[in-house]
C-alpha cells in the first residue's frame, strides 16, 4: 500500500519537474522573440511606418494648452498657442530620453530630468543639456480634429 503512494509521489514530482523544464524552454524561446520585437530597431521601424496621426476633436483644444498623444510608439505633444498657431513636437528629450512637458505660463517645453528646455514654437533646444532640437511634425486643423504628419 505504501509502495503505491510512493509511486504517485514520484509521478507528481516528475510532473512538476517536467512542467518546470517546459516553462524554462518556453522562456528561453519566448524571451529572445520578445526582445527582438521590443528592440530599438524594431521600434524605429514601427515608428517610421507611421506617417500621420489624426487627433479627433483636438481642434477644440483651448488656446494656451497642450495635448499629449502618441505618434506611432513615441510620446508627442500638440500645442495650441494663444496666437492660434498649432505646433506638434516629439515629446522625448534629446538628452537622455525623458518625456518633456509644455509649461504654458512660460511658453517653453521643460524636461524635469536635468532641466533642459526647448522653444515651444520650434522645438529648438534653448538651455540645459539637450544636444538637439525636438523633432517637429506638421499640424493642420481639419474637420473634426487635427492632422499631425511627418515633415
Ligand atoms: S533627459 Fe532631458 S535634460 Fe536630461
Amino acid at each position: 500500500m505504501s509502495e503505491s503512494k510512493e509511486t504517485v509521489t514520484r509521478r507528481e514530482f516528475l510532473k512538476i519537474v517536467l512542467t518546470g523544464v517546459g516553462a524554462c524552454y518556453a522562456a528561453a524561446i519566448g524571451y529572445p522573440v520578445f526582445k527582438y520585437l521590443a528592440s530599438p530597431a524594431e521600434q524605429a521601424k514601427v515608428l517610421s511606418a507611421v506617417k500621420e496621426v489624426t487627433l479627433k476633436d483636438a481642434h477644440t483644444l483651448a488656446a494656451g494648452s497642450v495635448l499629449m498623444f502618441k505618434f506611432g510608439s513615441r510620446p508627442a505633444m500638440l500645442i495650441h498657442h494663444k496666437d492660434n498657431s498649432w505646433v506638434a513636437l516629439d515629446a522625448v528629450c534629446t538628452h537622455l530620453g525623458c518625456t518633456v512637458a509644455y509649461q504654458p505660463e512660460r511658453d517653453v517645453i521643460h524636461c524635469n530630468c536635468h532641466g533642459g528646455e526647448y522653444d515651444a514654437r520650434t522645438g529648438k533646444n534653448i538651455s540645459g543639456p539637450p544636444p538637439r532640437p525636438l523633432r517637429a511634425y506638421a499640424a493642420k486643423v481639419i474637420e473634426g480634429g487635427v492632422l499631425v504628419s511627418r515633415v
